[in-house]
């Protein structure tokens, strides 16, 4: 089998490994795992408890509310990987760094990923210092775990591999790639509910419709992204 036979692989570590694959066995990444062009290979950690309550929580040292994720049973976890397994692991949780598309563009080039969900509280901090587990976040709002974020970041980096769009071309241009936001789309009927198609998409010419796009993209962007404006503006000068 050669290198490019083989299919990029992720690794979830979770409590319900039953989420997979989820919304990632529709639509081009569904028919891409079909393919075998990727693999997900959910690892449960409450296999790996070893108490008889198959306990994987406890609660925090110094107080509070909700539960830990043990150290020793997460790295039990972590450890039955297969030294074949030695991708980049990163721990999904609101306290990450927050993850963008030129993260996404790194990560979708990793030989594999190692995901870690995490459910309640969270997890016990001596078992991602210990391991050098990097934190990323899909954004600042509290999901109840980070299956979903892992969805989100598997998603937006399968769509990037090769073989799994239809077009190269279809996401070159898209927002973020050149930070704008994406120019307005139109498509038939031209005329819907008495409003019409911008007149310079119809009119056949190639360079006008690319100037037009260009500037209806700035606007956008300014108008609703003043943050990634500025970058773009920045990048310009
Ligand atoms: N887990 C809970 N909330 C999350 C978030 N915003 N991003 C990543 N993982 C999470």
């Amino acid at each position: 089998m050669t290198t490019s036979n083989i299919p990029w692989t992720i690794n979830i570590l979770t409590l319900f490994p039953e989420m997979f694959p989820g919304a990632l066995n529709y639509s081009l990444v569904g028919k891409a795992m079909a393919k075998n062009l990727w693999q997900l290979n959910p690892i449960n950690i409450r296999d790996f408890a070893t108490d008889a309550h198959k306990s994987v929580d406890d609660t925090p040292f110094g107080g509070g509310a909700g539960m830990v994720l043990k150290a020793d049973v997460l790295d039990a976890a972590y450890q039955s990987l297969g030294p074949d397994q030695v991708f980049p692991t990163y721990y999904l949780s609101p306290r990450g760094k927050p993850l963008t598309q030129e993260t996404v563009q790194k990560l979708s080039t990793a030989p594999g990923l190692n995901l870690l969900c995490g459910r309640y509280e969270g997890v016990d901090e001596r078992f991602l210092q210990k391991r050098g587990i990097e934190e990323l976040s899909i954004g600042d709002y509290i999901l109840s775990g980070g299956e979903l974020a892992a969805m989100v970041l598997i998603d937006a980096c399968l769509r990037l591999r090769p073989g799994i769009l239809g077009k190269e071309a279809s996401f070159q241009d898209e927002s973020f790639c050149k930070g704008l936001l994406e120019y307005p789309h139109y498509t038939r009927p031209q005329v819907w509910e008495g409003e019409v198609v911008p007149e310079v998409l119809v009119s056949g010419h190639h360079a006008r419709i690319c100037q037009w796009r260009q500037e209806m993209a700035e606007k956008m962007t300014e108008m609703r992204r003043p943050d990634l404006w500025m970058l773009y503006k920045k990048k310009e000068d």
